[in-house]
């Protein structure tokens, strides 16, 4: 067994966006090292079919079908966790959606979406999970909020509103919830390929891109570091990522 392994075995890992490229790849990592994993999306038969690989490997997960641009949902989703093993050790949030317009061309539907499933929904997971956190003075949010969470591009704008949103929001966060005993660490990831980009319309290479190994992986060191340890960013950039 790994070292990560042995660090992270027995705790209760809520993942949002549980069945996306990321979510999954992490999810697939952390079951075979015996963790109980928590697992939302919108769509439910993903959320069965994951389940069941997963069984075959580690825990059976619990699946909760969540939209967390719902604030009810999002809490349902948590306290499920704790309704079923008393504990939730860490949240990621892995949920999110993309749509990558010329400016002018945005709709305020658009503009809208984009807030609600990046922003708010982080907003509500995040509150959910301090609130079943607090009281253990223990516990982890990881935010996957990408590079376009610091830095601009061109078809970006409503993305990047809601994830520089996110970004500000989930480090006052960190501040207060330190208090707590409760870490956040903020994922600053460039292209990854995942199914995120399938519904994209901007031309990208996906060749070029990380791979949800890599973003799982950072994850899994930032979720065993050492308890005194808070690994508060990081930052991982594919070595060329070409638009054309
Ligand atoms: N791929 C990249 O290049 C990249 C780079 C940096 C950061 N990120 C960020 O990383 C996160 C995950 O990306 P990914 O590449 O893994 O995307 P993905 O493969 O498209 O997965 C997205 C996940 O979010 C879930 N989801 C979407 N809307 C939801 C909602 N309203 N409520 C609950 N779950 C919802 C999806 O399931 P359902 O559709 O069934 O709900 C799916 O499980 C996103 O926030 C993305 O912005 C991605």
């Amino acid at each position: 067994m790994q070292d990560w392994q042995s660090k992270l075995q027995g705790k209760v890992v809520a993942i949002a966006g549980g069945t996306g490229g990321i979510g999954s790849t992490l999810a697939r990592k952390l079951a075979p090292a015996g963790v109980q994993l928590v697992l939302a999306a919108r769509r439910a038969d993903r959320l069965a079919a994951l389940a069941q690989e997963l069984s075959a490997i580690g825990p059976t997960p619990l699946v909760i079908p969540t939209d967390i641009t719902d604030g009810a949902q999002a809490t349902h989703f948590l306290q499920q966790a704790i309704a079923q093993f008393g504990q939730v050790d860490c949240l990621v949030n892995a949920a999110g959606a993309g749509i990558l317009k010329q400016f002018n061309k945005l709709t305020e539907a658009d503009f809208d979406r984009m807030l609600a499933v990046n922003l708010k929904g982080s907003f509500h997971t995040c509150q959910a999970a301090i609130e079943v956190m607090k009281d253990r003075k223990v516990g982890h949010i990881c935010n996957v909020i990408g590079i376009l969470g610091k830095h601009s591009m061109p078809m970006g704008a409503a993305y990047c509103a809601s994830k520089f949103a996110v970004a500000g929001m989930s480090k006052c966060m960190a501040d207060e919830a330190r208090r707590y005993g409760i870490k956040v660490t903020l994922f600053y990831f460039g292209g990854i390929d995942s199914p995120f980009w399938d519904e994209v319309s901007l031309k990208v290479d996906r060749s070029k891109m990380l791979s949800t190994e890599t973003a799982a992986d950072a994850i899994l060191f930032a979720m065993a570091a050492e308890p005194q340890a808070i690994p508060m960013e990081i930052n991982i950039q594919p070595e060329s990522h070409l638009f054309f």
